[in-house]
């Protein structure tokens, strides 16, 4: 068996996706002319030749623009079902999917208009792919903490349908101690919590997230790896890391994708994953994340299976399920 063949197999779970960030060049136009609006890019060839970044804040620009073409309860389940439809074709079983209501309602999309439309999608999914999905509700966090308490007090008809909430938008600058009390709170009402930190950001945001505000998961985590102190908490406590390979190189987080830290990561005995992050902007989506990555690091066959089987181990579904899954890892693997 080829390691794409392997990868192909593989049951996934996908833990580090943007819904937002899965609008593909195609939607966007049907969009525009389903509401009428009028795009700045008129053919896919232009929309495609702005997606080259050379940092986070120049990809959150262009991300935060494309959003503005989605209005309707239709449009959020047409964006969600889209990508739900290419993650069952890469062998996705289950995904984790951060959604970010203030880029939304900030514009006047009310909160349910959104939610609906994704949680539609989701159902749907289930149903007719297999696909089982939770969604994360995300803060901005270049936002201020008392925008994230306001976010939790609309949401609040909807949060039985969240098992947790995320962290995401310009990292520089906004450290993780800014939302202490937000996370508090959100601890205390039950969500998981995750939180991006260490793509830009040093690992002091890493360890403020982990050990200030005691995450359940970091989102990236790159640059846990220039504190071994750091990488051994990482290690005792298994915390996952979701790594988002093709994100790394479209945003600059490194130079090549040799650099990625994965390998690294698996050889450290930390509890990393592969995801995608924001797919339609990074040139791939998981299948393609894992065979670029196996390739450029030259992981092994047994490499790639625990990279799948951490992502099922590192989602939030109950034990049982998480048991059932990877034992479908291991008779894929063969
Ligand atoms: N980092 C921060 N914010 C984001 C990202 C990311 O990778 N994707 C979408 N919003
Ligand atoms: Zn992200």
């Amino acid at each position: 068996m080829t390691q794409r063949d392997l990868i192909e197999r593989l049951p996934k779970a996908e833990l580090h996706l943007h819904i937002e960030g899965s609008f593909e060049p195609e939607l966007m136009m049907q969009l525009a002319a389903r509401n009428r609006i009028d795009l700045r890019f008129k053919t896919l060839d232009e929309a495609k030749a702005a997606y080259d970044f050379s940092n986070l804040q120049e990809f959150l620009d262009l991300y935060y623009e494309g959003m503005q073409l989605l209005r309707t309860e239709e449009d959020f389940h047409d964006l969600t079902w889209a990508y739900l439809q290419r993650a069952a074709a890469d062998n996705v079983r289950h995904v984790e999917m951060f959604f970010d209501p203030q880029a939304h309602t900030a514009r006047g999309v009310p909160f349910g208009v959104v939610t609906e439309g994704i949680l539609a999608a989701l159902k749907r999914g289930e149903k007719e792919l297999g696909v089982t999905s939770y969604l994360i509700l995300s803060f901005l966090r270049h936002l201020s903490e008392e925008d994230g308490f306001a976010l939790l007090k609309e949401s609040e008809g909807w949060h039985d349908k969240f098992v947790g909430v995320g962290l995401d938008s310009s990292e520089m600058g906004h450290p993780p101690l800014k939302f202490e009390r937000l996370y508090k709170r959100c601890r205390d009402m039950g969500f998981k919590l995750c939180m991006h930190a260490g793509e830009e950001g040093p690992p002091q945001y890493v360890r403020e997230a982990l050990i200030d505000i005691g995450v359940d998961r970091i989102d990236h985590g790159n640059r846990s790896m220039e504190d071994p102190a750091l990488i051994q908490i990482l290690k005792d406590t298994q915390t996952p890391l979701t790594n988002c390979p093709l994100s790394n190189l479209s945003l600059c987080v490194i130079k090549d994708l040799k650099d990625s830290p994965v390998k690294a990561q698996l050889e450290a005995g930390l509890m990393v994953t592969v995801n995608s992050d924001d797919p339609a902007y990074f040139g791939g989506y998981i299948g393609r994340n894992y065979e670029k990555t196996a390739e450029a690091l030259g992981l092994s066959d047994a490499q790639i299976v625990t990279l799948a089987r951490n992502s099922f181990t590192a989602s939030f579904l109950p034990e049982a399920a998480k048991a059932k899954h990877s034992a479908a890892v291991d008779a894929a693997a063969g």
